[in-house]
């Protein structure tokens, strides 16, 4: 369904994330027919360029990240819509050409791809030149601050320019079409909704395993770590969007509401419950260490936790949660396992066997249920696990694999208004708080990463998190 004619303002339009994420996603609404021509895209950077030296640097960022229809017909009409405003975010230059621009009685998006530092002055000038209307937001990307302080200072100054349902904090996961589908599956399902809880699910696993290594953002990643870059963002809306409780409706603020609870009742997380670990070179690839440049870096790039959500449904179901890059494969994968049956009415013999769900976030997007069986043939009752499987590609077609990506979703979802998908300030702040006290805990003791090879599952002590309670981590594959 097309979105009414909007302006999209990119403040660093010349930079990554505008490149390689928000012109092709663009670019592919359009393909699409889901953004109408009359629509503007206006990119903004300090440096000076034509419109014409932008439509050619946009075009080169759609072949490179995205564009099957390189030079054709969609692609000069996608390219007539891009415009582009030298502006100095802090000065006065700029402002009147970029007002000129504006269409009015238009949606108008201003997307702050800038350093977060510069989004209050950024915020207050949008304002001050009187360009903005009732019907504009403004989006902005991770990090959303460091820290609690960090993230309450941004939010305030947000707060002092725009109102909360101006404002869309991105999270990319929320925009996965397979995270969206864990609500699906929780609340569109009789079967699940009743065992969902700590009577019948012995733990929960979440897992986000990346292949790749820290790459050109060493500067970044090694002041964030896992925990600040994944934990508290991306893995935290998993765990959410798992243990909350059915909002009423699908609506922005029901679901934020829900959200909001679990991360509040998140208990503290115990220092011999957390596991960091740092990957190291293997003589075809850098370590950690020389990736980020940092000889005596202590910040980790995989951590492993088991985190408690104190609450009626979940007290006594642990949450282990672990994430890292350079490990054996990508998979982002949520395993609910449920508790044994009470008693075996086949002895002692037929041996433990508990239901396992497995949800497939990325790639191979699918669900698996184990199930336990009879083992065919005269054996007697001897019994087996079997996986009741089920991959989205088979069941839905190819092009259910999420041909959308998280970006185009998420963008289209500022165009209509539509909040559901985006972070409330009061959620980032709660994660920041359950985070905050963790990562001062292994600062104040003075906590070494535990090196790991690339290529394998983490560092050892991980695999013994879970030995201690008596089970072990699903495979990462
Ligand atoms: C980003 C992190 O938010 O998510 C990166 O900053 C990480 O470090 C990326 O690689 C993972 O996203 P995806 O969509 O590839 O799972």
């Amino acid at each position: 369904i097309p979105v009414e004619p909007f302006d999209l303002v990119i403040f660093g339009g010349t930079g990554d994330l505008a490149r390689r994420k928000i012109l092709p996603a663009l670019y592919r609404r359009f393909r699409a027919g889901q953004m109408p021509a009359g629509s503007r895209v206006i990119g903004a950077a300090r440096s000076a360029r034509s419109t014409n030296d932008y439509r050619a640097f946009v075009r080169e960022a759609l072949v490179e990240f995205g564009s099957a229809d390189e030079g054709g017909q969609v692609e000069s009409a996608f390219l007539a819509l891009v415009h582009f405003v030298q502006i100095d975010v802090t000065g006065a230059q700029g402002w009147a050409e970029l007002a000129a621009q504006l269409q009015p009685d238009r949606v108008r998006a201003y997307y702050f791809s800038v350093r977060p530092r510069l989004f209050g002055a950024l915020a207050e000038r949008i304002q001050s030149h009187g360009l903005a209307t009732p019907d504009t937001r403004i989006v902005v990307e991770k990090p959303f601050g460091n820290d609690l302080a960090s993230a309450q200072l941004l939010n305030a100054t947000l707060a002092a320019h725009f109102e909360e349902n101006q404002i869309y904090r991105i999270d990319h996961y929320l925009g996965k079409e397979t995270v969206q589908n864990l609500m699906a599956i929780r609340f569109g399902n009789m079967m699940f909704e009743p065992l969902w809880n700590s009577q019948y699910v012995d733990h929960i696993q979440i897992t986000v395993a990346e292949s790749v290594g820290v790459g050109g953002r060493g500067d970044y990643y090694d002041r964030a770590g896992a925990m600040r870059d994944m934990m508290q963002n991306h893995l935290m809306q998993l765990l959410c969007l798992i243990a909350m409780e059915p909002p009423a409706k699908f609506d922005p603020d029901a679901v934020r509401d829900e959200k909001l609870k679990v991360i509040r009742a998140l208990g503290p997380v115990e220092p011999h419950h957390i596991v960091r670990g740092q990957y190291e070179g293997n003589g075809d690839l850098p370590g950690y260490r020389d990736e980020v440049g940092n000889a005596r870096s202590f910040t980790e790039s995989y951590i492993a936790l088991k985190a408690h959500v104190s609450n009626w449904r979940w007290a006594g179901t642990p949450i282990y949660l672990r994430t890292g890059k350079r490990l054996v494969a990508r998979s982002s994968v949520i395993n609910v396992v449920f508790k044994d049956a009470p008693h075996s009415i086949f002895g002692e013999a037929a041996g433990r066997h508990a239901n396992l769900l497995s949800i497939r976030l990325q790639p191979n997007e699918g669900i698996t249920l184990k199930v336990t069986i009879k083992e065919p043939g005269p054996g007697g009752m001897r019994l087996v696990d079997v996986p009741l499987d089920m991959s989205f590609a088979e069941a839905l077609g190819p092009d259910s694999q999420s041909a959308t990506d998280a970006y185009e979703r998420l963008i289209m979802d500022v165009i209509r208004g539509n909040q559901t998908l985006f972070m409330r300030g009061d959620e980032v702040e709660a994660a920041w708080a359950w985070t905050d006290p963790i990562i001062s805990g292994w600062t104040a003791a003075g906590d070494v990463p535990k090196p790991y090879e690339i290529g394998s599952t983490g560092p050892g002590d991980a695999e013994l998190l879970m030995k201690r309670d008596g089970r072990q981590w699903q495979g990462i594959n």
